[in-house]
C-alpha cells in the first residue's frame, strides 16, 4: 500500500496538517502542489493506493491550486484535509466540506472520498489589513464575534489540530481495512 499526499498552503497552515497526515499514511509521499504540473502529470497519482488531498478554503471553496489539480482525478480513493479561518464545526465549514467532495465525487469519475477533515488555520495578517480598509465591509464586518474568530484562529493549527487529524486518518484507514 503507497499513499501520495499533495498539498497547496499560501501560509503554512496546511503544510503543518499535511506533515501530520504523511506520518500516519502508508508509505508516504509528500508533495506541495507546486511541484504539480498544470496537467497534474508529475505526481502520478494512479501509482498510488490512496491519495490525501490538502486544501486552504479560499473563499467558500478548495482553493485555486487544488481546484485545478481535483479536474485531474479519477478513479481514485480520496481522503480531503484542510484549514480556513471559520470554526470547524461552524455551518460554512460544513458547507466547504460539501462543496469539495461534491466536485470528486461525480458517478462519472469513480472516486470514492473517504472523509474530510477542517481545522481552524492562522489568516494571513496581510487579508487581514486589506478587509479592514475596504470601505463599508458589509460581507466580512468586524464584530465582536469574528474578532474572536480571528483571534481564536491566530492559534491554529495547533498540537491538538494536529493529533486530531491523525486520529482521523487512522480511523479512516482501520474502517478501511476491515
Ligand atoms: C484570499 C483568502 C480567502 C479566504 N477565504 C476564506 C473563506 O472563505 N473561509 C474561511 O473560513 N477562511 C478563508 N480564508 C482563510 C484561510 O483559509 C486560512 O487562513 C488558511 O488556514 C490558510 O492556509 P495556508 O496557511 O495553508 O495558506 C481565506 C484566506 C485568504 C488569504
Amino acid at each position: 500500500m503507497k499513499s501520495l499526499i499533495v498539498y497547496s498552503s499560501r501560509t503554512g497552515n496546511t503544510q503543518m496538517l499535511a506533515e501530520a497526515v504523511s506520518a500516519v499514511m502508508p508509505n508516504p509521499t509528500l508533495c506541495p502542489i507546486g511541484s504539480i504540473d498544470s496537467t497534474g502529470s508529475a505526481e502520478n497519482y494512479q501509482d498510488f493506493d490512496l491519495l490525501a488531498i490538502g486544501y486552504w478554503v479560499d473563499k467558500g471553496l478548495p482553493d485555486e491550486k487544488v481546484l485545478n489539480y481535483f479536474k485531474t482525478i479519477k478513479n481514485t480513493t480520496i481522503i480531503l484535509f484542510g484549514t480556513l479561518g471559520a470554526y470547524p464545526d461552524s455551518a460554512h465549514a460544513q458547507d466547504c466540506i460539501q462543496k469539495a467532495e461534491a466536485l470528486l465525487s461525480d458517478p462519472a469519475l469513480n472516486n470514492t472520498v473517504l472523509g474530510s477533515f477542517l481545522c481552524m488555520g492562522k489568516v494571513d495578517p496581510k487579508l487581514l489589513t486589506a478587509m479592514a480598509k475596504m470601505p463599508q465591509n458589509q460581507a466580512h464586518p468586524m464584530t465582536d464575534e469574528r474578532k474572536e474568530r480571528i483571534e481564536e484562529a491566530k492559534k491554529h493549527p495547533n498540537e491538538a489540530d494536529l493529533l486530531n487529524v491523525q486520529t482521523f486518518i487512522k480511523n479512516l484507514l482501520t474502517s478501511q481495512s476491515n
